[in-house]
């Protein structure tokens, strides 16, 4: 329990530093840079296609969650190494890949070209950049040397540029400086020198050690469980699952009966919420579970639309990063990704 508390033993378990560049994820937003990188575009695309896997669709997943009343076109997140059918000249696919490496995406990069999209890549570099440059393809640039799920922040100010520059959205600098205030307020409240008693996230992650965490999200915040869920894999080698309301009241809700200690709900709201969609959480919640004590709620205050998504997604990235760090586990390793990734590299 103390672990939380004693600076020294987490930087030692936290050797590659995920808890600073989670503080530093934050800071992207407080101070958008300027990307100079303009798109030719008669801003008629006629739908749009974000290509990623991992770390990298994350951000494509919350570039969708929070433009989704704004972009126009059918739009949709593609983590396959082929892209569907319907997309043709006339689509944007924005391939994001941080490290620019990652075969699947690059694949589906290939395929764009074959079938003439408009393309715009997003990345710290690699293959990606370099194709990009050979073929005159737009690159949004970010901070290399991270890991790639640490650099959330960036990827979807990136992207978010990418959109703005194609004219599928209108200008997103103010509100990324609005999400940033907000993130920074809630950051300070969670970061690894707040203690236990007082950090939420830290007492959370206490919370969910040695359970098997069940998360529920309204459909329209799916990115913020979706990105739980991959951070406890990533960050804590824990394994989880998500679901979307009100899908799950349709038939996971059947699974809640004479459950044993071994999973917990986990019921990821949002700051605003309409009536609707207040009395469709309740109903669930109440329905699986009367008791206070047996379900997790996660709310965090955030008013722009894009801090909603990404205050959740901040207070929980932290929650598996601590998680980690009680387990004895090093949440900056990944080597089975690294070892999948070098098997599947090899022979393609
Ligand atoms: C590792 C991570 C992974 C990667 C994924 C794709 O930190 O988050 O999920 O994001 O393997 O690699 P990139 O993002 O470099 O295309």
């Amino acid at each position: 329990l103390r672990d939380l508390d004693n600076q020294k033993r987490m930087d030692h378990i936290d050797s590659e530093g995920m808890l600073e560049a989670t503080y530093r994820l934050v800071n992207v937003f407080a101070n958008p840079s300027r990307f100079r990188q303009r798109l030719v575009s008669n801003g008629s695309r006629k739908d749009l296609v974000f290509v990623g896997m991992g770390g990298s669709a994350s951000a494509g997943d919350v570039l969708l969650d929070w433009l989704s009343e704004r972009i126009k076109v059918p739009s949709h997140m593609v983590r396959d190494f082929s892209i569907p059918r319907f997309v043709d000249a006339k689509s944007l696919v924005i391939c994001l890949s941080y490290s620019g490496e990652t075969k699947e995406t690059l694949r589906a990069f290939q395929m764009a070209r074959r079938r003439k999209c408009g393309i715009v890549g997003v990345g710290s570099g690699g293959t990606l950049e370099r194709a990009c440059k050979k073929f005159g393809i737009p690159f949004f640039h970010v901070e290399p040397g991270l890991v790639p799920r640490a650099a959330l922040g960036q990827m979807v100010e990136a992207g978010a540029r990418a959109l703005q520059h194609a004219r599928l959205v209108g200008s997103v600098s103010e509100e990324l400086r609005v999400a940033g205030r907000e993130l920074e307020g809630l950051r300070d409240k969670i970061e690894p020198s707040v203690p236990m008693t007082r950090n939420g996230a830290k007492l959370l992650a206490f919370r969910l050690k040695d359970r098997v965490p069940i998360i529920y999200v309204l459909d329209r915040m799916s990115s913020v469980a979706r990105r739980f869920k991959n951070q406890l894999a990533e960050n804590s080698k824990v394994v989880a699952k998500y679901e979307s309301l009100p899908e799950a009241c349709h038939n996971e809700v059947e699974f809640w009966t004479g459950i044993g200690k071994t999973f917990v709900p986990v019921l990821i709201r949002d700051w605003i919420e309409n009536s609707e969609e207040r009395l469709l959480i309740e109903s669930f919640r109440s329905t699986i579970t009367r008791k206070e004590k047996k379900y997790v709620e996660v709310r965090m205050r955030a008013k722009s639309s894009l801090g909603r998504v990404l205050a959740p997604i901040l207070f929980l990235d932290y929650v598996s990063i601590y998680l980690a760090i009680l387990k004895g586990v090093n949440p900056g390793e990944t080597p089975r990704i690294k070892e999948y990734k070098e098997k599947f590299g090899a022979k393609i």
